[in-house]
């Protein structure tokens, strides 16, 4: 730079006395001789190659600057650095009430509010029931629920059961949005395996926003058939729900969407809550604790391990527990996933639940780019100096009856690539897949590219018939699932089977739970119809619900 600014201050190729000659008329030489014109034209014309030149090479520095930064980068990286200062908050079980219809009757709001997130001044957070995430509903099986919805945010919103088989009309899709300061009641029959399900928002194009804003929560299911009794299930005291997401903090402490350089797959932070809380602890006065984890970030797959290596045991997945427990080291969890696990320990000890880099050995740009390479410390788990003591692990859970491929009535495939699903982005008048009641389909759901995607489906649970590469399918999809990781350039055969509830005019969803991707378009419509039926969609969206 300095030698432009000297460059453009100097005229090189004139004589002093050329340069002082006052005849310098353009066309014309001049009378002392000199050749104006010549030289200036060859002046300027050098001027702006030199000009030029020098712009490629402060381009090319600054490229080669940036190409280096983003090579050399390290990954995020907290592990050791989190102080592990705070209890653990345990979302409060939301209160009911019984109506006259032996209803069992929930009250949710969304609203906006401050929270501490250990930034010194508080962050603006949204919630449900209070500045934060939401309380924790809990129902049994064979019960009707209804939940009271008011949304008293500044934009529509809605409330979607992750996980849960229910009519599409009360699932919470884009389709039906609640708008500023509307009530909606869904009400439904809970008719499903005990399972730990969750809730968030789902409306057009701002899924993302609003879930990392904070509007998410667990959804437990109580089923006599499926529980199992000697399963640590005293909630808040052996049975801990655990809420991990990333957030990103601006200077002011405030929270930020930008998303990280380079990423394709939305926001991805810098620091990790669990429950809300930053760097949370957990006193354990059980020998055996049961945490249900979910990963309730936008984009981030966490890699699950406790610090000293020690194995856990795994006993349920997204919609239910397994048929046993499995012994497992690593656990990873795409955004939307849910696992139940069980650690064992001693008295006095402690032990950090961490995050390692899920794809250590994936392609580079995963790594690099997609949060890939990162590791996080996330809880600490703290034994008391003695410990009552639990039941031991059983040895079988329940059943999980297998659904067979043969009695499949259709079979369709699912290509995830860019934002799209089989070349289309969600259309709200366009239905991409009809589904007859009470039939069983096979679909092959697969990752076309270079980037994560996850797979995730309403009204059902599936199961894993196999990886489209042939691989080990690990033990979290032994079970029941309704989200699965894809990761890049491959996919899984799913089995599922779609009962009770059809409905030509309401559909369900199915998408890519990377929020940003769900939002971009990367989203699917499917209709359940009675044999012979046809949909006929009404869409509420333009119009209001
Ligand atoms: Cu958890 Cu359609 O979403
Ligand atoms: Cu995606």
């Amino acid at each position: 730079m300095v030698s432009l600014i000297w460059f453009s201050g100097h005229r090189p190729d004139l004589s002093p006395a050329c340069a002082r000659g006052s005849g310098n008329v353009p066309g014309r030489r001049a009378a002392s001789g000199c050749p104006v014109v010549d030289r200036r034209r060859r002046y300027v014309v050098r001027k702006w190659l030199f000009r030029g030149l020098l712009l490629l090479i402060v381009l090319g520095v600054v490229g080669a600057g940036v190409g280096v930064w983003v090579l050399t980068r390290p990954p995020i990286d907290t592990v050791g650095e989190v102080s592990f200062d705070r209890a653990l908050a345990v979302p409060p079980l939301a209160p009911s009430t019984v109506d006259k219809d032996g209803r069992r009757v929930f009250e949710l709001r969304a609203q906006a509010g401050q929270t501490d997130l250990g930034r010194g001044e508080p962050s603006a957070t949204w919630g449900y029931n209070g500045a934060h995430l939401g309380p924790t509903l809990r129902a049994k099986r064979g019960e009707q629920v209804v939940v009271n919805i008011t949304n008293q945010l500044g934009e529509d919103t809605t409330v979607h059961w992750h996980g849960m088989h229910l009519p599409a009309r009360m699932d919470g899709g884009p389709d039906r949005p609640i708008r500023p300061g509307e009530t909606f009641a869904p009400r439904w029959r809970v008719d499903q395996p005990a399972a730990t399900l969750w809730y968030h928002p789902h409306p057009h194009e701002r899924t993302e926003t609003q879930v990392y804003r904070g509007l998410a929560g667990m959804f437990l299911i109580d089923d006599p058939d499926t529980d199992v009794a000697t399963l640590p299930h005293e909630y808040g005291v052996d049975d801990i729900p655990v809420m991990v997401q990333d957030k990103a903090f601006d200077d002011d402490g405030q929270l930020t969407e930008s998303g990280r350089f380079g990423s394709e797959i939305g926001i991805l932070g810098d620091s990790v809550l669990v429950n809300g809380v930053p760097g949370p602890y957990l006193d354990v006065t059980t020998t055996l604790v049961r945490l249900r984890l979910l990963n309730a970030s936008t984009a981030r797959i966490f890699n699950f391990s406790l610090s000293d290596g020690r194995p856990f045991t795994l006993i349920g997945s997204d919609g239910g527990l397994l048929d046993r427990p499995h012994q497992v080291e690593r656990l990873m969890l795409s955004t939307g996933e849910r696992a139940e696990v069980l650690v064992a320990m001693r008295p006095g000890e402690r032990v950090v639940l961490r995050s390692g880099p899920p794809a250590p050995e994936g392609d580079f740009a995963t790594r690099r780019f997609q949060g890939g390479g990162d590791r996080f410390d996330v809880l600490e788990l703290r034994a008391a100096a003695t410990l009552k003591p639990s039941p031991a692990v059983p040895s079988t859970l329940v059943a999980v009856p297998r659904l067979d491929p043969a009695s499949a009535a259709e079979t369709r495939e699912m290509r995830f690539s860019t934002r799209d699903i089989n070349g289309r982005k969600m259309e709200h008048g366009r239905v991409d897949a009809v589904v007859t009641r009470d039939s069983t389909e096979v679909w092959t759901v697969r990752n076309g590219h270079g980037t994560p995607h996850s797979f995730h489906i309403h009204d059902v649970q599936f199961q894993v018939l196999a990886r489209t590469d042939g691989g080990p399918v690990p033990p979290l999809l032994s079970g029941w699932k309704d989200t699965v990781y894809l990761p890049p350039h491959e996919g899984y055969r799913v089995i599922m089977r779609f009962t009770d509830f059809a409905d030509p005019a309401t559909p369900y969803m199915f998408h890519c739970h990377v929020l940003r991707h769900e939002d971009e378009g990367m989203m699917g419509q499917f209709v359940v119809v009675e044999p012979g039926g046809a949909p006929q969609l009404t869409t509420h969206h333009e119009h209001g619900g």
